[in-house]
This record gives structure tokens, C-alpha cells and sequence, in this order.
């Protein structure tokens, strides 16, 4: 790398007089050269591989210009000096996660990655650089890049329990977080509404499970209900291919399989597993319902350890996530065999049988190797050994896990609940709250009332997209664009870089993608 070459322009293009690019998540470090000029990419550039693990990067690459561009790049394992797009993986001895370079001058544009990863966020970034109108041949200004992600954990959630999403859109869903450079989708499952996901040994909990006779019409309670069957599901067939989608685009797929509360649909496929023994249904309005897994039947422990049997080798996940959230404890409380257990194992109230229920799982998960992720409640009652907690009530989940020594996961309401009206008033029918953009942008993962020392514990955050409100793939767009840019940049730049008038700048740019991605984002966002 010359660096004579280069003056260093991060943040201050406009000042020295250079074009200006606009990338989200901000770089690292962006420098320009003093005579600018252009590389130009058209269909008779090479993609040269350097190293065949960086495939799916070119494949992504491809299908990027293929989908918005028209056409692609022949693929040519030969290194060396020639013209074109270089794709290296160099690790240092100790290389960063998702570190890349990525160098434009007259001949070439060579993207280097630590990691396999970081070869994969070169290409966002270069995607990025490309012009938002279709064109034949496509100008990349000269630059170079240094960049790597500030967090570790940089997800988005989506709940397909509420409303179920075609497994195209679950891929497209995928695509917007890669294009992020965001690394986790954390995949709610199970719902009181609905059980979306094959288990082989209990088929009714989607033949039953996954679908309900009606919805409600409007905003909770309702105006009335559409008396509509709903629901669907994904077989494990159409996992695996999820799955192994998000991985070809360095993302993790985390399930979630809720459990004790939200399980009305499990319930009422096989009653036998709450504490009344039913008889229940599937949910047909939104909120929080009081029959959930019988805590002292050992028969809930064996179904759901069966389904876990069957949902962990699909999912290469460390993590699984056990939901833990919103459990009533009324049926616990009336409940003979929930109360002997309480007895039995000397708990002090139903917040430590809760516990005793998390616990007992995570003992069967970590036995697979596997570590559990839970909503902030499961501290209530003492926290399972091993877990990492997904703080949402706010902070204060997040600073206790951390402190008693837990990794976290912060996604509190306040800042990125998607699911939350972007302004004031909102065009469409939300669940309600107000989490305008720049909130969502203001968003700091390490709080502020943590100790130092404990702040390696936040892996990262998350943003929420709960659906209850958001029956079809454009609302879901709606929702999280653009927050989800903002979101990017809060997990990946660095704390320094976070500026939010520039950040608006530079989203004019990220519009103009949005249009050439075809979706539909907020037009009006504050
Ligand atoms: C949650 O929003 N109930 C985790
Ligand atoms: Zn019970």
C-alpha cells in the first residue's frame, strides 16, 4: 500500500474538495488520493479469487450486479497482477473479525479480508461505491479503506409468529442484513400465535400449532375479528436452505424456541403440556396469555428437549435462544404438580420455579454444546449459570447480567424496537411507542451506568421487528428501513465516528440505494 499516495480524508471529503462517498456503516478509515480519478467496472472485468473460501464473497458480488445492474463478472482463480478485482485473504497472526482493506486505483480494486468475513464486508463496502443507476460501466472513485466492526454481535430479530414470512422474504431479509454488515438474524419461531418450525416427532405442532382461525382486526383488542384461517410454517428442509443461505453471507441464524410463556400454539396441539391440560388455541389477538408449559411436569421437559433433539442440528448456531420473557405465573400458582416442584426443590416463589425451569433446560443445551440466549426476565429468580441475557426492558437487564459476569445482548425498547412508530403522528398502524431515526442512531450499546471493567461483556445489539403489526414483507421494510442503516452504524463504527448530521448526509446515497433495491422504506423519517 503507497501511502504517499493518499491524504487522509475521513470525514472532512467535502472540505478537501474530493467526490464524496457515502458508505453506511462509516468506515474505519477512508482515505482518497490527490489526483482523484476512476476504476471502472464493466461485464469484461475479472473477479480474481485469490483463495477459493472467497467464493460466496464473489457470488454475492455477482449476484448483486446481476440483480441491479444486469450482468456479471467472470470468475478467474489465477492471482497476480492483472487488471481487474482482486479478492485476498491474508490473515496476520492475529487477525481482527471482519477485518478488510479495500485499495481503487487506475488498474485494480483489491480487497483484502483477515478473515473470510472481512473479504465479505469489502464487498459491501464496495457495493456501496457503486452508482445507484443502472449502467454499463460502473465508475469507482480511487480510495482506500481500512475498516473493522466495533461489536462482535450485530443482529436483527424477526418474528414469523405473528405473522408468517415466505421463505423468499427470510432471504431478502438476509440480504438487507448483509448488506449491513451485520452478522446474526435471530429467528423467533414459536408464538402464541403460531409454531413455525417442522418437528418431525410432534407433527401436530403444525398441523395444529401453526395455524389460527382468525385475527384481530385493527389495533389491540380489536374491532373484531377477520375469522380468516391463518398460518403457515418452514419444514426443516426449507431451514437448512435458510440456513445455509445466511451462512454463504457470514450470517448466524439463532432460533428461537420460546418457552415458558408464549406457547399457546404448542398447548394446544398437545394440551397435556400446560398445567389446566387445556382444552387452548392458537392466539387470534396479540398480548400476554396465562396458560404456558407446566413447570411440574417432567413430560414438558422431555417434548421440548425432543424438539430441541430435532431444532439444534439444524442450526450451527453456538447459540439458541430460550425466549424466557412476558410467563404469567397465575396457572403455576394454582397448579398441584407445579407447586409439588416448587416443594421439592425448596423455591421460594414462581420467579425461582421460572428459574428452575430455564435452568434445567440450559443444563440440556449446554450438554449439546450449545449456550442459551434469554429475554432479561430470566435474571428474575437467579440466572442460569452459562447464559447470555438480551436486555429489552432497558438497560438495567443488560448492566446486571453483566456485572454478575454474563455476556448481553442490548435491545432495549427505548432505541430499537422496530416494531416502534418512526414519527409523530405514524401513517400505519403500529403497536405505538415513538422511536424516530435519530433515536435509533443516538443508540450507545455500552451503558453508561456500566463499569469498564464489564463492558466486554456487551456482545453487541439488536434490532427488533416484532409483527403483530406487519402482516406483509413491505411493512417489515417499512419498519426497518431506515432505522436498520442507523443501527449498522451504531454496531459497527467506531463511538468517535457517530455523527449524525454527516450520517444524514450520507443517507441521501443510502435512499438511492433503497430505490434500486426496490424496497419500501419511510419516507418521512425523523
Ligand atoms: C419482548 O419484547 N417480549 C422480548
Ligand atoms: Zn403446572
Amino acid at each position: 500500500m503507497n501511502h504517499f499516495w493518499f491524504i487522509a480524508c475521513i470525514q472532512v471529503m467535502a472540505a478537501c474538495g474530493l467526490a464524496q462517498v457515502s458508505i453506511i456503516p462509516q468506515p474505519v478509515e477512508v482515505k482518497m488520493p490527490e489526483s482523484a480519478g476512476n476504476f471502472s467496472i464493466t461485464s469484461k472485468t475479472s473477479i480474481y479469487l485469490e483463495d477459493a473460501r472467497l467464493a460466496p464473497s464473489a457470488a454475492f458480488l455477482n449476484d448483486y450486479l446481476k440483480q441491479f445492474y444486469g450482468f456479471t463478472l467472470p470468475v478467474k482463480k489465477k492471482s497476480g497482477t492483472a487488471p481487474g478485482i482482486h479478492l485476498r485473504y491474508q490473515p496476520p497472526a492475529s487477525p481482527k473479525v471482519g477485518a478488510y482493506t479495500l485499495q481503487v486505483d487506475a488498474k485494480s480494486i483489491v480487497i483484502n479480508g483477515e478473515t473470510e468475513q472481512g473479504a465479505f464486508y469489502g464487498i459491501q463496502t464496495l457495493i456501496q461505491l457503486l452508482p445507484t443507476a443502472k449502467s454499463p460501466a460502473l465508475s469507482i472513485p480511487y480510495i482506500l479503506i481500512n475498516d473493522y466492526p466495533r461489536f462482535p454481535y450485530r443482529g436483527m430479530h424477526l418474528d414469523v409468529g405473528r405473522h408468517f414470512f415466505p421463505v423468499a422474504f427470510v432471504k431478502k431479509y438476509i440480504d438487507y442484513i448483509a448488506l449491513h454488515k451485520m452478522n446474526y438474524i435471530h429467528w423467533h419461531l414459536t408464538e402464541d400465535q403460531g409454531w413455525r418450525i417442522e418437528i418431525k416427532k410432534y407433527p401436530l405442532l403444525t398441523q395444529v400449532g401453526a395455524w389460527r382461525n382468525g385475527t384481530i382486526i385493527g389495533h389491540h383488542p380489536g374491532t373484531a375479528n377477520d375469522n380468516i384461517r391463518y398460518g403457515g410454517f418452514y419444514t426443516q428442509k426449507e431451514v437448512k436452505e435458510i440456513v445455509d443461505y445466511a451462512a454463504k453471507r457470514y450470517i448466524t441464524v439463532v432460533p428461537e424456541i420460546e418457552m415458558p410463556g408464549h406457547s399457546s400454539a404448542a398447548l394446544t396441539a398437545y394440551p397435556h403440556l400446560g398445567c389446566t391440560g387445556g382444552p387452548y388455541k392458537v392466539q387470534e389477538t396479540w398480548g400476554v396469555f396465562k396458560d404456558v408449559y407446566c413447570a411440574g411436569n417432567d413430560s414438558v421437559f422431555s417434548f421440548l428437549q425432543d424438539v430441541l433433539d430435532e431444532v439444534l442440528p439444524l442450526f450451527p448456531s453456538k447459540y439458541v435462544h430460550i425466549g424466557g420473557d412476558e410467563c404469567p405465573k397465575d396457572s403455576w400458582k394454582v397448579c398441584p404438580k407445579c407447586q409439588a416442584r416448587k416443594a421439592a426443590h425448596n423455591l421460594k416463589d414462581e420467579h425461582e420455579l421460572q428459574s428452575y425451569f430455564i435452568q434445567r433446560m440450559e443444563k440440556y443445551i449446554n450438554s449439546k454444546g450449545k449456550i442459551i440466549i434469554g429475554w432479561d426476565e430470566i435474571l428474575e429468580g437467579g440466572l442460569a449459570p452459562n447464559a447470555v441475557v438480551m436486555s429489552w426492558r432497558g438497560e438495567k437487564g443488560g448492566i446486571e447480567a453483566a456485572n454478575q459476569g454474563h455476556d448481553v445482548i442490548m435491545t432495549p425498547v427505548s432505541h430499537v424496537y422496530l416494531d416502534y412508530a418512526q414519527a409523530k403522528p405514524e401513517d400505519s398502524l403500529v403497536i405505538g411507542g415513538y422511536t424516530p431515526l435519530k433515536k435509533t442512531y443516538s443508540y450507545e450499546p455500552i451503558p453508561a451506568g456500566l463499569d469498564t471493567s464489564k463492558s466486554r461483556h456487551v456482545l453487541g445489539a439488536q434490532g427488533n421487528v416484532w409483527t403483530e403489526y406487519m402482516r406483509h414483507p413491505s411493512k417489515v421494510e417499512y419498519m426497518i428501513f431506515p432505522r436498520m442503516s442507523a443501527l449498522s452504524e451504531v454496531l459497527w463504527s467506531a463511538r468517535e465516528a457517530k455523527n449524525w448530521e454527516r450520517f444524514e448526509g450520507r443517507l441521501q446515497k443510502q435512499i438511492k440505494r433503497y430505490e434500486l433495491w426496490g424496497v419500501n422504506y419511510n419516507k418521512k423519517f425523523e
